[in-house]
C-alpha cells in the first residue's frame, strides 16, 4: 500500500491553473469542475454530497464530536466529498481554488472548535472516512496508517499482529490519526516514548498544487512542520509511517480514587513534585472533578489517579511505595493485563472490537482549554480551585493533569513544532461538558471555564502562557477572515509553538504562499498579499 502511483501525474499535475480569484460560483459548477478534472467522473460523482442529497446531513454528522457545532445555526459546507482515490482529493483542491471556496479537512472530527467541518465563509469538506487503511509491519516495527483511521483502529490492528508492540498516541479511541498526529498526540506512553508525532518517520501529503509527496518529495522542512504544526495549514495528509514501540506482554494499570476527605489536596500537591520524576515506564495522571460524597451526599472533589506501568504489579507497588508513599496505594487498585487491555480499561470497553466502532463515543457540547505547569501550585491555590468546581457553571467540568518529564526532557524544543518539553511538570486540560441547548446554558459554562482560566494564570507557564495545539482554543486568538499578519498571529501562535512559530510561517510561505489552506488558527504566510 501507499506506493506513489504515477497515474495522478497525468491527471492533475500537468494542470497549470491560474490563481485569479473567482467569485463564488454555483454549487453545480463546482461539482462539474470536479468531474472535469477527474479522469473518471463517474467515480468521483459517487463521493460528492451536495446539500440537496438526502445523505448530506448524516455524512456531515458522522464524526461531529462537539454538539456545540451541530446546531441549525452552525454554518454548513456547500459540498462534502468523501474521497476514495487520490485524484478525488486533487480535484477538490484544484476546483476549490478555481471557485474561491475554502477547504476544510476532516479525519476523526474531534477538533475542539470544530474547525475541520465549520467555516464562516463558503467552503467544502474533504472527509477522509474512506482513507483508513492500516498496514502493520511487525518485522520492522513500523506501520503505515491512513489519516482517516482512528487511534482505536490503529491499536486494534497492532494488537492483531503483536502482543509486544504498541504506539504512544492518545487514550481516546475515536480520535482521528489525521488531526492527532498533525498536532502532537499523547497518551499513557508519553514519558517513555514521547508524542505520536515524535514517532512519525514518513508521510504522504497532497499539496496546494495537487502533488502527492512523500517525505523525500516534500523535503525536511515540510515534514518537520506537519509533525505537530497542524496538517491543515499545509495540505491534505493522506498517511503516516510510524515507528511502533515495544511494550511488555504484561503491563499494570492503576485507578485510585481519593476525595478531599481522603487528603486529595495534599496528594495532588505532592504529585506535582513526584509525577514528572517517576520512572519513565509510568505516566501517572489525575482526573479531577466534583462528585457527591458517598457518605453524606455532600459535594466534594474527587482526584482519580490513573496510570499505566510497563511492568508487573509488584514492581509498580514497590516503585510507588518508594516514590509516592503518601498515596497509600493498595494492590486491589491495580491490575495486570496486556497493553491492548489497558487501552480498553481506561475507556471502559469490554471487548477489543469496540475499538473499531467509530460511534463508540459520548457526544455532547463542550469547551476546553489547556495549560502547562512549571512550578508546583501551592496547596492554598488548589483549595481556591476546588471552590470554582462547586459553582453552578462547573457542572460537567473536569480537569485532567498529566506529567511530563521522562523522554520529554531529552527532546529539544525545536525537534518538531511541539515545543513543550524540558521544564514542564505537567499538562492541564480543563473542560466543561453539557447536554442542554440554549444560549444561556452555553454562556454559563463558557464563562465559567474562562473564569477558571483566569484564576489559574498566576500558577501556570507565562511569556507565553503555553497551550497544546491539539486542545484547540479559539479564545487565545484567531486569524482575520482576510489577511492576517505574522505579528498578529503570534498572539496565539507563540502559545502553541513558541519559537517554532517563525519556522512554521517560513514553511507555510514556501509551500502555500497564497494561503489557500487556512482557518481561524492556521499558520500565516509571510507574504503581504498572502490571502485570496
Ligand atoms: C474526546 C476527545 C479525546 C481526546 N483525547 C486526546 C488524547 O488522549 N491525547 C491527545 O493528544 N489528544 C486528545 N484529544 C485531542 C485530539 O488529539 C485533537 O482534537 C485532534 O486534532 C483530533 O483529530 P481528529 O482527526 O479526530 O480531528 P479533526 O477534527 O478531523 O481534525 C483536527 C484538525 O486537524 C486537521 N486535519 C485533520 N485531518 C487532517 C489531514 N488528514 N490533513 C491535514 N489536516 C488535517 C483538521 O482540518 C483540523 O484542523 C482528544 C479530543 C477529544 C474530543
Ligand atoms: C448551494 O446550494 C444550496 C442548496 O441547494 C444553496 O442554499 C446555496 O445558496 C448554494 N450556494 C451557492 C454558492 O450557489
Ligand atoms: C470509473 O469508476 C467506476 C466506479 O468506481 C469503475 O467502475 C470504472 O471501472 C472506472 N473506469 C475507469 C476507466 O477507470
Ligand atoms: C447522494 O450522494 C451519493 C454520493 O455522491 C450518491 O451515491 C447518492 O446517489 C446521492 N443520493 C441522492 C438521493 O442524490
Ligand atoms: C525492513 O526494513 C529493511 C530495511 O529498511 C527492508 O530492506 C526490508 O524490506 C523491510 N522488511 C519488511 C518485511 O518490510
Ligand atoms: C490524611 O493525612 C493525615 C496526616 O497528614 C493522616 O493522619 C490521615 O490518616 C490521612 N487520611 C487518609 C484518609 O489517608
Ligand atoms: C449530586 O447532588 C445534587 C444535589 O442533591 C444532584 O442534583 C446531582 O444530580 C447529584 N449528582 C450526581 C452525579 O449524583
Ligand atoms: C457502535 O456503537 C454505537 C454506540 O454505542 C452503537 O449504537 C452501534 O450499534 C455500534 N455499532 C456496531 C457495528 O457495533
Ligand atoms: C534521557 O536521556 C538520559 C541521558 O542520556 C537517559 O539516561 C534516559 O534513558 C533518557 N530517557 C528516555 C526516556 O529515553
Amino acid at each position: 500500500m501507499m506506493h506513489l502511483s504515477s497515474f495522478f501525474t497525468v491527471v492533475v499535475i500537468a494542470l497549470v491553473f491560474s490563481f485569479k480569484s473567482a467569485a463564488v460560483d454555483t454549487n453545480l459548477s463546482f461539482v462539474q469542475c470536479l468531474c472535469t478534472y477527474s479522469h473518471n467522473s463517474s467515480s468521483i460523482s459517487k463521493v460528492v454530497y451536495t446539500k440537496t442529497n438526502s445523505s448530506y446531513s448524516s455524512i456531515l454528522h458522522i464524526s461531529i464530536q462537539n454538539l456545540r457545532f451541530a446546531s441549525n445555526k452552525t454554518p454548513k459546507p456547500l459540498v462534502i466529498i468523501t474521497p476514495q482515490e487520490v485524484f478525488h482529493i486533487q480535484a477538490v483542491i484544484i476546483c476549490s481554488q478555481r471557485h474561491g471556496l475554502q477547504v476544510r479537512i476532516r479525519s476523526g472530527g474531534h477538533d475542539f472548535e470544530g474547525l475541520s467541518y465549520v467555516a464562516k465563509v463558503p467552503y467544502v469538506v474533504i472527509d477522509l472516512i474512506n482513507f483508513r487503511e492500516i498496514e502493520i509491519n511487525v518485522k520492522n516495527s513500523t506501520a503505515w496508517v491512513q489519516s482517516g483511521a482512528t487511534v482505536g483502529e490503529l491499536y486494534y490492528k497492532i494488537s492483531e499482529k503483536s502482543k509486544t508492540l504498541g504506539f504512544p498516541a492518545g487514550a481516546f479511541p475515536t480520535v482521528g490519526v489525521g488531526g492527532q498526529f498533525g498536532g502532537g498526540g499523547y497518551g499513557f506512553l508519553l514519558r517513555k516514548y514521547g508524542l505520536a508525532a515524535d514517532n512519525v518517520i514518513d508521510a504522504h501529503i497532497i499539496d496546494v498544487e495537487g502533488r502527492l509527496l512523500d517525505r523525500e518529495g516534500m523535503g525536511e522542512d515540510l515534514f518537520w512542520a506537519i509533525r505537530g504544526g497542524g496538517g491543515a495549514s499545509f495540505g491534505v495528509i493522506l498517511a503516516w509511517k510510524i515507528k511502533l514501540v515495544p511494550v511488555p506482554p504484561t503491563v499494570t494499570v492503576l485507578r485510585a480514587s481519593r476525595t478531599l476527605e481522603q487528603n486529595a489536596t495534599k496528594l495532588v500537591h505532592r504529585w506535582q513534585l513526584v509525577g514528572s520524576k517517576l520512572d519513565e515506564d509510568t505516566g501517572l495522571g489525575i482526573l479531577l472533578h466534583r462528585i457527591n460524597s458517598s457518605n453524606n451526599g455532600e459535594p466534594t472533589i474527587e482526584a482519580l489517579f490513573q496510570a499505566t506501568y510497563l511492568g508487573g504489579v509488584d514492581q509498580f507497588i514497590d516503585l510507588m511505595q518508594e516514590k509516592f508513599p503518601e498515596l497509600g496505594l493498595k494492590r486491589e487498585e491495580c491490575a495486570e493485563m496486556s497493553w491492548i487491555e489497558s487501552v480498553l480499561f481506561f475507556v471502559g470497553f469490554q471487548r477489543r472490537e469496540l475499538l473499531l466502532n467509530r460511534s463508540q463515543t459520548i457526544t455532547d457540547s463542550f469547551k476546553a482549554k489547556s495549560d502547562f505547569v512549571r512550578t508546583p501550585i501551592p496547596e492554598v491555590a488548589l483549595e481556591g480551585l476546588w471552590q470554582l468546581f462547586y459553582e453552578d457553571g462547573a457542572q460537567g467540568a473536569t480537569m485532567i493533569v498529566f506529567p511530563f518529564g521522562g523522554i520529554m526532557d531529552n527532546i529539544s524544543e525545536s525537534e518538531i513544532p511541539f515545543p513543550h518539553r524540558s521544564g514542564n511538570l505537567y499538562l492541564v486540560q480543563y473542560s466543561v461538558h453539557w447536554l442542554e441547548e440554549g444560549d444561556e446554558v452555553v454562556q454559563k459554562h463558557i464563562s465559567w471555564i474562562r473564569r477558571l482560566y483566569s484564576y489559574m494564570e498566576p500558577f501556570v507557564s507565562n511569556s507565553p502562557r503555553a497551550a497544546y495545539a491539539n486542545y484547540r482554543d479559539l479564545d487565545i486568538g484567531v486569524n482575520n477572515k482576510g489577511f492576517t499578519s505574522y505579528n498578529q498571529a503570534t498572539v496565539w501562535g507563540f502559545k502553541y509553538f513558541k519559537n517554532n512559530f517563525k519556522r512554521l510561517a517560513h514553511v507555510k510561505t514556501k509551500v502555500d504562499p497564497s494561503n489557500f489552506f487556512r482557518n481561524e488558527q492556521s499558520i500565516p504566510s509571510l507574504l503581504p498579499q498572502g490571502h485570496k
